[in-house]
């Protein structure tokens, strides 16, 4: 064989760095990171490409190489040296391989979906070869062979062929997608799926999604929401939804529904959903084959039941195990699975009792049934024990269920972590959990391990990303696409580690450049704990609306109601006795090496201290602080990382495409504005409950700030805000106009010395309407803006408060300063203060540092 000829593909890959990363192209969320664009490329591939066989993913296989190396491979080459290196790249299974190239040296124990890349010169030319296990596996290996250059790394793939396979078998996405084309817990538009009660007609932009999937392994999509509408799976939707199996089969992504266990009653005409009546048995048996007969390749149903007001079991007095094995059943002869959600909890508990906790819930009710539940059964769990917080600990039914299939669920979609109008990267979180050892037995049982069926034996495992993509550049943000692919990444391969994907996905996405991979790889790594500093620490969950938004800062919406998700902060301290000896036992839970570990408040980590135990604000952390000053601090340096992402994303302008320069840019100066709004509600709202000051001196004390209660006021009127933490001081002013008055203002006079200053408005900015804003000096405007963002809520409070800068102006004592809000349809201009800051000197209003 001429090893020399093939050791090229080493060598190029060294040669071939292109000044690509400097080029500026178009980019749009949309295309996400298969952008192909070659800005990133420093590969080459035979631009010849040949399948095997004739299967409908090896198709799509060779339509992906076909659409992307053209503009990919060899780039930076003349097209004389290009057709020099010729050459051919074959696709197809380990056995058309075999077939076609007996002398190659392809593996005969390739696992399930994996794939094998290997360069050869046994034709005599350059060839390329990717095989896989089976169709889905020459898939994989194509997108595995388009992402080498944003490795990072030279490969020789002769001497060193690519083999890989995926850890775990099931790696579903899941869309909370409803058939009106909302999307529950979405914040990017409408559904891709469903409008008006039906499928939609242009199925266009699934197609791009299954691509999108496929190209980091996905193989299942779950397409409705888990709190399901029964009839999407009357007949009539079915042949609509097969449609969209279709649509996603070329790129070997399956379907899968959820479904409501009271459909045999709701759409069946039974008199019962009872899982153990012969006749509820025999319908679920009618509708999935009816459903096979339409999608043969259907992946399964997730099931929510019993859980947050929908139906189940317990109806009955029957199990979770009885219902999950009478889907089972009819699922098993077509090989499809359950993935039962162990989400399963009372939201009425008794908020005055110190026993309840709704953290216990999964273990209680799953535990006892392990072994119970039929081989195609998963039970899916999210990774923490309470609802996708900013931080938990992780549950603990992973090591309670050893005789039963597990699936980890995890939300791509940011409903606790900052809704995609924060940058918040999950793959921190997700890779702490994955790499956790819970110590089950006595031995090393990772979750990555628990996940894959290896550390109890299971037949199946997996990891579910709640995705909720939509019509708006599919997460609504570019940098949150970062989460689907990380989700994507980790299922496949839980030993990557955060930054490896991080620096992956922005070589594809933004530019290969090494300044650019290395910034935005650290500001993605920065967001995670940041966003834990300003919303939630030490193990307090995220202090938001839990009833409403889950989205801005409201600390008592957790306390006295029955969801359970209390933090337990009263005038003396602060968090929730989950200890065995005198809480709520939940820490019994955990394998005994573990539970040690949280029992004890002198093990007990820092970062989950207040989820274990409630301690005196007093209380001294192994850090040497006091939990109180940690509030304090965490809250400062928060938002402090919060503004540093700014500037790191300044330091890159010019680098990148100027359109996703200017939308992140916005987005973060947003974010910092935000961190500052938690801040400040936690933090005054543990000054004032514990009354204890920081001994830094900042809590309660905002030089600069003037409020606009405080203001000469004309047309606005004083208002509370509620929760009172959300408004600086706990008020604000809104306007009411009048038949002779449009517009109300708020003036104060400068006081200050004579200087340059950036000039902070803190609004509110309410659906409804789109108020406008000016800021006038001495009557003449500065600036003007319209309150027109898209935030939660339709009353003045934490999720829509909102910082505008205006940098630079010039300030002399006595200046009258002046906000004018003009009200526009429900939006009252709503103004909580103005704060002045001496500018930094690099700052200036005609130079901004973007
Ligand atoms: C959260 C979320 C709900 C969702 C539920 C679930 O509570 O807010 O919208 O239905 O989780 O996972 O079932």
């Amino acid at each position: 064989m001429p090893r020399k000829r093939i050791d090229l593909f080493a060598s190029l890959a060294g040669v071939l760095v292109l000044a690509g990363g400097l080029a500026v192209h178009a980019q749009t969320a949309e295309q996400a990171w298969l952008r192909y664009d070659g800005s990133h490329s420093r590969i080459f591939v035979p631009l010849k490409v040949r399948a095997l066989g004739a299967g409908t993913l090896e198709k799509s296989g060779v339509q992906e190489l076909q659409r992307s190396l053209p503009s990919i491979s060899g780039v930076g080459m003349t097209a004389r040296a290009r057709s020099t290196f010729g050459g051919e790249t074959i696709i197809g299974t380990v056995e058309e391989v075999h077939k076609a190239y007996p002398e190659l040296p392809v593996p005969a124990d390739l696992e399930p979906e994996g794939y094998w890349i290997y360069w050869s010169g046994a034709t005599g030319d350059q060839t390329l070869i990717v095989a896989g296990a089976d169709q889905v596996g020459i898939l994989y290996g194509v997108f595995a062979l388009l992402r080498l250059p944003a490795r990072g790394e030279a490969f020789n793939l002769h001497d060193y062929p690519l083999r890989e396979h995926p850890d775990l078998p099931i790696r579903w996405v899941d869309e909370w997608d409803n058939p009106d084309g909302t999307i529950e817990r979405g914040y990017a538009g409408r559904s891709i799926f469903f409008e008006g009660g039906n499928v939609r007609e242009d199925l266009a932009a699934v197609r791009e999604y299954a691509r999108l999937l496929a190209s980091v392994g996905i193989n299942g999509c779950n397409i409705n929401n888990v709190n399901a509408d029964p009839q999407l799976i009357d007949s009539g939707h079915l042949k609509q939804i097969a449609r969209i199996a279709d649509a996603m089969r070329p790129w070997g992504v399956r379907l899968a529904l959820s479904v409501a266990l009271a459909s045999p009653q709701k759409i069946g005409g039974l008199t019962t959903y009872d899982p153990a009546d012969p006749a509820v048995k025999a319908w679920w048996t009618a509708k999935v084959n009816e459903i096979y007969s339409l999608i043969p390749d259907f992946a399964g149903f997730t099931v929510k039941a019993d859980s947050e007001g929908q139906p189940g079991p317990a109806s009955f007095g029957r199990t979770p195990a009885d219902a999950a094995n009478t889907l089972a059943a009819a699922l098993a002869p077509h090989g499809g699975v359950v993935l039962y959600r162990a989400f399963v909890y009372n939201h009425h508990l008794d908020w005055r009792d110190p026993k309840a906790d709704r953290a216990r819930a999964a273990f209680d009710i799953f535990q006892p049934l392990d072994g119970a539940f039929a081989p195609n059964v998963v039970v899916q769990t999210k990774e923490g024990p309470i609802d996708f917080q900013a931080q938990e600990p992780i549950s603990p039914i992973f090591t309670g269920l050893r005789q039963t299939s597990q699936a980890m669920e995890i939300q791509v979609t940011q409903e606790y972590t900052g809704q995609q109008r924060h940058l918040v990267y999950l793959a921190p979180m997700w890779k702490w959990v994955l790499d956790f050892d819970l110590r089950a037995g006595n031995r090393s049982t990772p979750v990555k391990e628990i996940i894959a069926g290896k550390a109890f034996h299971r037949p199946l495992g997996g990891m579910v990303a709640v995705a909720g993509v939509g019509r708006d550049g599919w997460l609504g943000s570019p940098l949150a696409l970062v989460n689907l692919y990380a989700f994507g990444r980790l299922a496949w391969n839980p030993d990557l580690t955060a930054e490896q994907i991080a620096a992956e996905w922005t070589r594809q996405s933004i530019s290969n450049e090494p300044a650019v991979v290395s910034t935005v790889t650290k500001m993605l790594m920065q967001s995670w704990p940041a966003y834990v500093n300003y919303t939630g620490p030490l193990g307090m969950q995220t202090l938001t609306d839990i009833t409403g938004s889950h989205y801005g800062p409201n600390i008592e919406s957790s306390e006295g109601n029955g969801w359970g998700q209390w933090h337990r902060a009263d005038h003396l301290g602060v968090g929730m006795d989950r200890s065995v000896k005198t809480g709520t036992g939940y820490v019994g839970q955990y394998p005994p090496e573990l539970a040690r570990v949280y029992e004890s408040l002198a093990t007990c980590p820092d970062n989950l201290l207040l989820f274990f135990h409630h301690v005196p604000y007093t209380y001294k952390l192994h850090s040497g602080q006091s939990v109180i000053q940690y509030i304090y601090d965490s809250h400062y340096e928060g938002a402090a990382q919060a503004a540093q992402l700014v500037d790191e994303w300044a330091s890159i302008r010019g680098r990148i495409d100027s359109t996703l320069y200017e939308d992140v840019r916005a987005r973060l100066e947003y974010q910092a504005g935000h961190a500052i709004v938690w801040r400040d509600a936690i933090v005054q709202y543990f000054l004032k409950l514990s009354g204890i000051p920081d001994v830094h001196g900042r809590a309660g004390r905002y030089p600069g700030r003037m409020e606009a209660e405080d203001a000469r006021l004309t047309g606005y009127k004083v208002i509370d805000v509620t929760p009172w933490e959300d408004a600086s001081g706990g008020r604000a002013v809104s306007c009411i106009p009048s038949a002779n008055q449009q517009s109300c203002s708020a003036e104060w006079t400068f006081t200050g010395a004579a200087g340059r200053y950036d000039i902070f408005a803190q609004y509110f900015d309410l659906q409804g309407g789109a108020a406008k804003l000016e800021l006038q000096l001495n009557d003449q405007p500065v600036d003007s803006w319209t309150a027109d963002a898209a935030l939660p809520s339709s009353r003045p409070n934490g999720d829509n408060s909102t910082r505008h800068t205006v940098r630079g102006i010039e300030l002399k004592p006595g200046n009258l300063l002046r906000v004018k809000g003009t009200p526009d349809k429900d939006d009252p201009a709503a103004l909580d203060y103005i704060e002045i800051v001496p500018s930094a000197p690099h700052w200036s209003k005609s130079t901004p540092p973007w």
